[in-house]
């Protein structure tokens, strides 16, 4: 399929880092190749070490290698659109600067430019300031900037960066990008809640008893240690996929399906949040186990690592909705199993009529974001026999079976 798009040029800060090389590349060149959009968009990867065109192409042929691309169709892309710039000398901003013009000029981009900063939260203000004062904030074209979360690394630094971001971009063209809002399971979840009005109508505090929303990995940091030690659990995955999740799960229905409509509701959840109980949360560092070496056991990780690898807490929204309502939050590395689900506990039943002790007889839902993407409603059934019996049952309803199987894009690929 070939969309219609205008040309482009990606400039990605961090080009030769673990991101850029592993996920960002892969994924944007099998976005061009599925799009029909392969001669439109040119990519710069931009970094501190002095490599040459050619060497980074054989870095990134590695990466696209590794994805399962097909050598001789990521040879050709990578010799005619992929390029490097580095910035590690003096002026090296706004020599980037130059480069990217020539750039724009050879490939015949008009001016458009896409600023992709695939850095560490540290390095990014510094990036952000010197992109502006070298002139690449703006163009002839249209120039966005995407910066990858973690965003600062509290509060103070996060307001500060944001800052700078506006100092030289406008706010239609920044993009704090979180991959989970690209999973077809996460964007399902709106359509769950707004297109069947029979969960939505039990969907508060009257019939909702908790809620648990779980990111488990069973992989660990993946080469990552210098990125994961300065960010932990926290700001990996709480405050970016799982508040996303936990307010897609809680806000109200917005006006419309317009960004700016569902951001609103998004934001309104968050300033109904309670303050977090210190002694609400929980934190942990996995320890090794048979061949996997623990967290502080890592190359690079100081032995005396106080990161947290996994960490649960409980949060209270104060509104009309969910008012008494726990949600429970929670992630881990190197977990038994990898799986990323929403489970809805109903209130019991307010009156028992079967057994003496009723506890238990309650409704619960498992939304599987992922793996095994499906939903599961358990409901109280009679068992077959003489006496009432009562067993808990799934209806269970699974992706695949219905509507084929998501890709590995779909459930895992970038987007905003
Ligand atoms: C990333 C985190 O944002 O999300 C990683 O930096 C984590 O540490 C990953 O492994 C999980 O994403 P997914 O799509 O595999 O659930």
């Amino acid at each position: 399929m070939t969309a219609s798009v205008e040309p482009h040029l990606f400039v990605i800060l961090g080009g030769t880092g673990d991101l850029a090389r592993r996920k960002l590349i892969p994924a944007l060149y099998e976005l061009l190749v599925d799009k029909g959009l392969t001669d439109q968009v040119a990519v710069v990867g931009v970094g501190r070490r002095d490599l040459t065109d050619e060497e980074y192409r054989a870095v990134v042929m590695e990466s696209l290698a590794a994805a399962g691309i097909p050598e001789e169709q990521a040879a050709r892309w990578c010799t005619g659109r992929l390029h490097y710039h580095s910035v590690g000398s003096d002026e090296g901003y706004m020599r980037l600067a130059e480069r990217v013009k020539e750039l724009d000029e050879l490939h015949g981009l008009a001016g458009n430019r896409i600023l992709y900063l695939a850095l560490s939260p540290s390095a990014a203000e510094e990036a952000v300031s010197q992109l502006g004062s070298s002139g690449l904030a703006s163009s002839e074209g249209t120039t966005k900037v995407v910066v990858e979360k973690p965003f600062g690394s509290d509060l103070a630094s996060a307001q500060r960066l944001n800052e700078v971001v506006h100092r030289w971009f406008d706010e239609h063209n920044v993009y704090r990008i979180d991959h989970y809002l690209a999973k077809e399971t996460v964007r399902n979840l709106l359509v769950f809640r707004f297109a069947n009005a029979l969960f939505e109508r039990t969907w508060n505090r009257d019939h909702i008893e908790s809620v648990e929303i779980t990111v488990a990995e069973d992989l660990g940091v993946e080469g990552r240690e210098a990125y994961y030690d300065e960010a932990g659990a926290v700001r990996d995955i709480v405050q970016n996929h799982l508040t996303q999740l936990l307010t897609v799960v809680a806000m109200e229905p917005p006006v419309d399906m317009e960004p700016d409509s569902i951001r609103n509701e998004k934001v309104k959840v968050l300033g109904s949040m309670a303050s977090i109980d210190p002694g609400a949360v929980v934190f942990g560092q996995y320890t090794g186990s048979g061949e996997i070496p623990g967290y502080r056991e890592l190359e690079d990780i100081p032995d005396d690592s106080t990161t947290p690898t996994y960490v649960a807490m409980r949060i209270a929204i104060d509104n009309w909705r969910w008012q008494g309502v726990p949600f429970y939050l929670r992630t881990g590395k190197r977990m038994p199993k990898r799986s990323t689900e929403i489970f809805i506990r109903y209130r019991e039943v307010p009156v028992c009529l079967f057994h003496d002790d009723c506890a238990g007889h309650r409704n619960l839902l498992l939304i599987m974001l992922q793996p095994d993407e499906g939903f599961d409603l358990y409901f109280d059934v009679k068992a077959p026999g003489d006496e009432i019996d009562i067993q808990r049952i799934p209806l269970s309803v699974r992706y695949e079976d219905h509507l084929g199987a998501l890709s590995s894009d779909d459930v895992s690929a970038g987007g905003n």
